[in-house]
């Protein structure tokens, strides 16, 4: 009998599965594509089983029966579920390591539920490579469950330097996927932060593409050491196959997107969550395709200052900082909203590496949240207010360069409008109380005393 089953065997799913095996496990394999199981039985061996049916698969499986999951999300997983359903026992486990929308995983956890099945909605970040090697991963649901699946997860999971396994329970429902929606969303914004300072960087400081390709490896050995600076500078240095030109010069500047960004952004928009950095980022891709291309390109004739790739470095590592705190503080709120009890120090321990985010900063963040601390916001933490205080002179002075230049930069200066916000006591929401009392009679409530009021503003006639 194989002690865990694996449902779809593309990419992501096949080297899944083969990681499952290199660390010892036996595994099946099935896909309702046979040309996936075909390659997949080039592997097979005393650990490794290739399944042609459904009923083939399930039957290969020790109880409780441990399935993973891992085709496109959507419909397909629902289908799926239908055709597992009147083969499983109750007891089985079902792993869905897709992108799925968190509200799918609710509903799709409350239904399995019913039928005795536990279902585990899992984050999967890393790629393909990360699939094969060691991927951080996000299991939320029944607990006890993921207890029973624990031993795998944590043997193929990445490891941190430290050599701690970058998955952990997260919680109940769909907590997995939720964290996995906002992962996706700091990816996002931190991506953007990246495509701005290389703007900067070509269009102010006038740099080549093999310059800024060292710049960024230069800031990886230092201040933003990080997976996504490590492959800035090699997307930046390569060469292209066609044209012998980089290949970063004939990519067309329009960003596609799946949209698991834009559902953090839904669900921050929901729960009232101050997200405009991952809001901008996502209408920034918007925008990539919405411009009509037709203004000319900006040409800086201005000075060049002399500590400006200094501030660039300041600015994105400071507004790294403020893409993580933006997930985490809608996680804060999300955990409130849905009743769960997140563990903050561990989704950041998650995020150490094998992920797509990962950076030397999360350490500092696992720090932040470490015994029972509760911060509203990240920068309330002593490391990270000093960074604030040290980096956004930097940020100021690159924000209004860029203004000068007339060069847009959404996500450093949104990030730039958080942080003078965050801790304001005097932001100007007083107006926007006196006209909507004044318009609608919405009421606002007084900073000197209790209770909800309404001023007559005017005569009626
Ligand atoms: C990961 C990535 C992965 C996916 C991105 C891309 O963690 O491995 O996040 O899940 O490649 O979500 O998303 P977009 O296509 O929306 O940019």
């Amino acid at each position: 009998m194989q002690q865990f089953g694996v449902i779809g065997l593309s990419v992501m799913g096949k080297n899944l599965a083969l990681n499952i095996r290199n660390h010892g496990y036996s595994v099946s394999g099935f896909s309702i594509d046979k040309s996936e199981v075909d390659a997949f039985a080039k592997y097979e061996d005393d650990k490794l089983k290739p399944c042609y049916t459904w009923e083939e698969f399930v039957n290969s499986l020790e109880k409780p029966r441990k399935i993973l999951i891992q085709i496109m999300a959507g419909d397909p997983v629902d289908q799926t579920l239908q055709k597992l359903l009147p083969l499983l026992d109750k007891g089985d486990i079902l792993i869905d390591g897709g992108n799925s929308n968190f509200h799918d995983t609710t509903r799709r956890f409350e239904e399995m539920e019913k039928h005795g099945i536990h279902f585990i909605g899992m984050g999967v970040s890393g790629g393909e490579e990360g699939a094969l090697n060691g991927p951080a991963l996000m299991p939320g649901g029944d607990e006890e469950a993921y207890k029973k699946v624990a031993p795998i997860l944590e043997a193929i999971a990445a490891k941190t330097p430290e050599g701690r396994p970058c998955v952990s329970y997260i919680g109940p429902s769909s907590s997995g996927h939720y964290v996995k929606m906002v992962h996706n969303g700091i990816e996002y914004a931190i991506i953007q932060e990246f495509s701005e300072v290389y703007d900067i960087l070509r269009k102010i400081a006038s740099k080549s593409d093999d310059e800024m390709s060292a710049i960024f490896d230069k800031w990886n050995q230092g201040l933003v050491h990080a997976y996504l600076t490590e492959i800035t500078a090699n997307v930046l240095k390569q060469k292209d196959n066609l044209t012998q030109d980089h290949v970063i010069d004939h990519i067309l500047n329009v960003a596609s997107y799946k949209g698991t960004g834009n559902w953090m952004l839904e669900d921050g928009v929901a729960l009232g969550a101050p997200i405009n950095v991952v809001a901008e980022a996502v209408i920034a891709r918007f925008m990539s395709k919405a411009t009509t291309r037709e203004g000319k390109e900006i040409v800086w004739n201005g000075d060049v200052p002399d500590n400006l790739i200094d501030n660039l470095e300041k600015s994105l590592q400071l507004t790294q900082a403020v893409a993580y705190a933006q997930g985490f503080q809608q996680l804060t709120m999300a955990a409130k909203a849905y009743d769960w009890n997140l563990r903050y120090p561990a989704i950041a321990q998650n995020w150490e590496a094998g992920c797509i985010i990962r950076s030397s900063m999360l350490k500092d963040i696992e720090k932040a949240y470490e015994d029972g601390k509760q911060l509203e916001v990240l920068f309330q933490d002593p490391y990270f207010n000093q960074l604030m205080v040290n980096n956004i002179p930097a940020l100021r002075e690159v924000v209004s360069l860029v203004t000068k230049a007339g060069i847009p930069t959404p996500a450093l200066s949104a990030s730039l409008n958080y942080l003078e916000s965050i801790f304001d006591p005097s932001l100007p929401a007083n107006l926007i109380q006196g006209q909507r009392d004044y318009f609608g009679a919405h009421t606002y409530l007084r900073n000197d005393r209790e209770g909800t009021f309404h001023t007559e503003w005017y005569e009626e006639k």
